[in-house]
């Protein structure tokens, strides 16, 4: 197809306001899909995606489509559709994807308005100089206010209200309008410098069972044959062209993709880590000398240890994570030992949500009960001596005496209504937020940008900003640098002897207040021994709180006083029994399941 019949794009939204729906009305209306194999979503096709309900990897689909309406009707295009994520932690990967497209569907609720992801993406998108379409989705909702939103809409990309179109991906109305409108106002992809180099962008990389990675690319420069040797910019790895084609949604085979098309790639690699997103794809016989702009190495923001449950369970957890290493270049892990919780791994996350994703993976498809430690960031440590370390686990925070601690921090714009505003900054300060800015939307509608450090936020914010605004306020973050911090090691101490399952970084003026928590949530938790066991938390050697298991003296025997042999046998053999399940911190036995309690809910 030469370029000038082409239209790459892709459709942005905040989560929820309705982008894989409207994707499948257009696999409908193009026939790509007919009414027979179409279910919702098609395009989310993990099991996980389709039950969360939220995109993980993009796609890309081909669609055929005849003009409707205007002086191009009956005219014939090819669209393509690159569907993005629509989370935080995927923001790359959107970027990334709005890279491989000349223009984005703005897509809005009209019953919600603008969210703090809806003006996330846009400036991804205006960054990229893309063209915008809005639209206003969901207009068959009695609650829809379509007039109101256009106006909010219009002020904040500067058009025209009556610019924005209407549709509803649910009934179908103006869909095929919005195709019609996406040829026309979308500019054709540029045909790439003539000198016959071949470039093309990578904007995802699948592993599949049967036929190893899929890469995802759109071609920028020159032409990809069937018949080429392959090589990837960044690492200069050479490889065999065993596939290439279209999604149309299957993949269809072709003998090359020309520039300005979006296709796939099979190289037979069996690790997306050979074929990153962001990479440039040139022709080995004839290689580009410049990479395309914008590739970057996912790096890990949040860390957490994951344990197997039951401690004959690691290698299956080594398998399990060496599989879903193999379809995701972010997730990083290496071995780690636990006093407290055994063998397992220290695993690195994009964020909480690819946290959560990973581990309930892990439980579902591989089978495998885990725990998790609570998750940290990355702290960065100078010592007085010069020593610099990247600290990712608590426990392996440095001895002696550091000069200078760095914490990871973010930029976040949350939006709320107006009503909220002081509820939000209230939670934004109790985090060690500073406000960079404010503006009002509308009358009603505020942005706050607030800088805060990425350790406050990972856990329990997201929850409690929607708990203070009942629901209505959003928010979006990316990371922005470091910050110098008073933050501090505290340790739990179990009769002596640290846990170091419990250890923590918090700032200086918090660590009263987690070892309090900590050392009392325990000392419910863990059952009377023979012995008096004192619970402390501890900063150093200094110990700033303190709690006191009573002892008991527990004598099994004591019940037997019969001369009941194989009663007593019976009754011995229970007690180890329940042994098996009890981890000895020092001179302490502890039921597993009580760390296991205390670390879920702290
Ligand atoms: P993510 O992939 O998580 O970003 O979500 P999404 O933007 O793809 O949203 P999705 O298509 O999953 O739709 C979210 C919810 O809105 C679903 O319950 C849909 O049934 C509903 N929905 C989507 N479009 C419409 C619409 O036009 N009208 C109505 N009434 N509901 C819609």
């Amino acid at each position: 197809t030469v370029p000038d019949r082409i239209r790459n794009f892709c459709i942005i939204a905040h989560i929820d306001h309705g982008k894989s729906t409207l994707a499948d009305r257009m696999l409908q209306l193009t026939e790509v899909v007919d009414a027979r194999q179409m279910r919702a979503q098609y395009l989310d096709r993990m099991d996980i995606e389709r039950e969360r309900g939220i995109t993980i990897k993009s796609q890309a689909v081909r669609m055929p489509w005849s003009v409707r309406e205007g002086d191009l009707a009956g005219e014939q295009f090819v669209l393509n559709m690159i569907d993005t994520p629509g989370h935080v932690d995927f923001t790359y990967e959107v970027s990334r994807s709005l890279a491989a497209c000349e223009g984005a569907v703005l897509l809005v609720d009209a019953a919600q308005g603008i969210e703090a992801q809806t003006l996330a993406n846009l400036y991804l998108a205006l960054e990229n100089d893309m063209t915008i379409i809005p639209v206003l989705n969901k207009i068959d909702l009695p609650a829809a206010q379509p007039e109101k939103y256009a106006e909010e809409l219009a002020h904040l990309i500067g058009c025209d209200p009556d610019d924005c179109l209407r549709v509803s991906g649910k009934t179908g109305v103006g869909v095929a309008h919005l195709l019609d409108e996406i040829v026309r106002q979308l500019p054709t992809p540029g045909a790439g410098s003539g000198d016959g180099t071949a470039r093309a962008m990578i904007f995802d990389s699948v592993y599949d069972v049967y036929r190893g990675v899929v890469t995802y690319v759109r071609v920028v420069d020159g032409r990809l044959g069937a018949r080429d040797r392959i090589r990837m910019m960044s690492t200069g790895a050479v490889h065999e062209l065993l596939e290439i084609g279209v999604i149309s949604p299957e993949p269809i085979k072709s003998d090359g993709l020309g520039a300005g098309e979006v296709g796939y790639l099979i190289t037979g690699v069996k690790d997306v880590r050979q074929s990153r997103v962001g990479d440039t794809v040139t022709i080995n016989a004839k290689p580009a000398t410049e990479p395309l702009g914008g590739y970057k190495d996912p790096k890990p923001m949040v860390y957490s240890g994951l344990y197997p449950i039951d401690g004959s369970d690691y290698p299956l957890l080594r398998d399990a994570l060496d599989k879903l290493k193999l379809n995701d270049a972010a997730l990083v892990y290496e071995p780690e030992t636990s006093a407290a919780l055994g063998f397992g791994f220290r695993c690195g996350f994009l964020g909480l949500l690819h946290l959560e994703i990973i581990q309930e993976r892990l439980e579902r498809e591989f089978n495998l009960d885990l725990i998790s430690t609570a998750p940290n960031v990355v702290y960065r440590v100078i010592m007085e001596d010069g020593k610099e370390h990247a600290v990712t686990n608590p426990s392996e925070f440095p001895d002696g005496k550091s000069s200078n601690i760095f914490e990871p921090t973010v930029r976040a714009t949350v939006l709320t209504p107006n009503d909220f505003v002081g509820a939000v900054m209230e939670l934004c300060q109790g985090r060690r937020g500073s406000l960079q800015g404010m503006d009002y939307l509308s009358a009603d509608r505020v942005e706050l940008r607030y800088t805060l450090p990425l350790g406050e936020i990972i856990y329990d914010f997201f929850d409690q900003l929607k708990s203070r605004t009942k629901g209505y306020a959003s928010l979006d973050y990316e990371p922005s640098g470091e910050q110098q911090a008073d933050l501090v090691k505290v340790d739990i101490l179990l009769h002596g002897e640290p846990v170091d399952a419990f250890s923590s970084i918090v700032h200086k003026d918090k660590a009263y207040n987690y070892g309090v928590t900590i050392a009392s949530k325990l000392q419910k938790l863990i059952p009377r021994q023979q012995f008096e066991v004192p619970i402390q938390a501890a900063i150093g050697s200094r110990i700033i709180a303190r709690e006191t298991i009573r002892a008991i003296r527990k004598d099994v025997l004591a019940k037997c006083y019969g001369g009941d042999i194989s009663r007593k046998r019976k009754l011995l053999e229970k007690q180890k029994e329940g042994k098996k399940r009890m981890k000895m911190v020092g001179r302490v036995e502890v039921p597993q399941e009580a760390f296991i309690a205390a670390l879920s809910t702290s």
